[in-house]
């Protein structure tokens, strides 16, 4: 089997309301994996233009995920962050993945079925194809590793499965343009700990969404201490105490997702919390998780709002990472074209 270098990328939508979910599933992952990996973290504008977007508030949203990958403790020298829309080989892979990828299997896609919603034929065809942009984004640099939250697992699978076919339509020409026997690499989902779903506020049967009318649903990463500390004593509980034990939380979503969630900010499990907590009523366990939360989350929104508002450091953090970026995906675009046939 061909060896690949081991590589991460990821991505979020510059698509508003970036909340606790989108961080403990994805964002402080991307942190920790800075010190094992090379590291790729796109803001990912052609994914959010899949449903409309206005012009005036997609560019503030890119900059603004942009200052919370910075914030939140992404080095932009040692990895490379940057815009998807700077990089123009993603859309021209996402078009070989069209290609390559079967309507049967994006029609399995759950979550094209949730945001499409009811009126299936309203939808943008870009919606539909978001997948095999998804597989472009990570094989357009043939990484290795994602990691994302547990939503994003059925796109990851989907990109394994083009990235076999690929390689298996192509075998040999991929031989004879000397790459052994894989141009891509499997990419593995890296959804590991106790926050992978947070879920919403307000009903623990929900996934915490930028999407979702109640503000009391969600942690942005852009409240201020007293809105953090407002919205975790309204969240829904049970009338129970807590458990000792995880076996405990079961059929108690609303718990449950709390006790995952303090687990994650304090890097614990949930057995470790439980430990701790289990027996006591949840007025006690609130308040230790607002203070928790204001402390770890507090001074990421303050550097957030502080370096959004820093549009030449985030445009230049963009147009480096771009550059960099752009290093890599044309050598592999060239290479891409080579296999297939293409003149260049
Ligand atoms: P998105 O905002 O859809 O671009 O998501 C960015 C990243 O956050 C992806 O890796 C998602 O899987 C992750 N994510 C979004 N919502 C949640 C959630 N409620 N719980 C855990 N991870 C989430
Ligand atoms: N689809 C992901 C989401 O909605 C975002 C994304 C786009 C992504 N391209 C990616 C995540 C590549 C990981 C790797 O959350």
């Amino acid at each position: 089997m061909a060896k690949f270098i081991e590589r991460v990328f990821s991505g979020v939508q510059p698509t508003g309301n970036l909340h606790l979910g989108n961080y403990l599933g994805a964002i402080v992952k991307f942190v920790e994996l800075q010190s094992t990996h090379d590291c790729l973290y796109c803001v990912v504008d052609l994914h959010a233009i899949t449903v409309p977007q206005k012009p005036e508030e997609l560019r503030a949203n890119i900059r603004e995920v942009t200052a919370a990958y910075v914030a939140a403790g992404i080095d932009p020298k040692q990895h490379i962050v940057f815009n998807q829309s700077q990089v123009a080989e993603h859309a021209e892979l996402a078009w070989v993945f069209n290609c390559v990828a079967r309507v049967g299997w994006l029609s399995r896609m759950t979550q094209f079925k949730e945001k499409a919603g009811k009126d299936k034929e309203n939808a943008s065809v870009g919606l539909y194809a978001y997948p095999c942009l998804m597989a472009a984004d990570i094989l357009l640099y043939r990484a290795t590793h994602v990691p994302v939250g547990e939503d994003q697992k059925q796109h990851l699978e989907l990109a394994r499965d083009i990235a076999q076919k690929f390689n298996l339509d192509f075998a040999e020409s991929i031989a004879a343009h000397g790459h052994g026997d894989a141009f891509f690499p499997s990419p593995e989902p890296l959804i590991q700990g106790p926050a992978t779903r947070v879920m919403s506020l307000r009903d623990g049967s929900k996934k915490m969404s930028k999407s979702d009318p109640s503000d009391y649903s969600r942690i942005n990463l852009s409240d201020d201490a007293d809105t953090i500390a407002q919205k975790i004593r309204k969240a829904k509980t049970d009338p129970e105490a807590l458990p000792s034990e995880p076996a405990g939380l079961a059929h108690r979503p609303e718990a449950d997702n709390l006790v995952g969630i303090y687990a994650a900010l304090n890097g614990e499990t949930k057995p470790e919390v439980l430990r701790a907590f289990g027996g006591g009523n949840f007025s006690a366990f609130k308040s230790a998780l607002v203070d928790l939360s204001v402390a770890k989350l507090g001074p990421i929104g303050a550097e957030m709002k502080r370096l959004k508002d820093d549009v030449s450091y985030i445009d230049a953090v963009l147009a480096d990472g771009a550059y960099r970026a752009k290093t890599i995906a044309r050598e592999n675009m060239a290479a891409v074209k080579d296999i297939l046939g293409f003149v260049r």
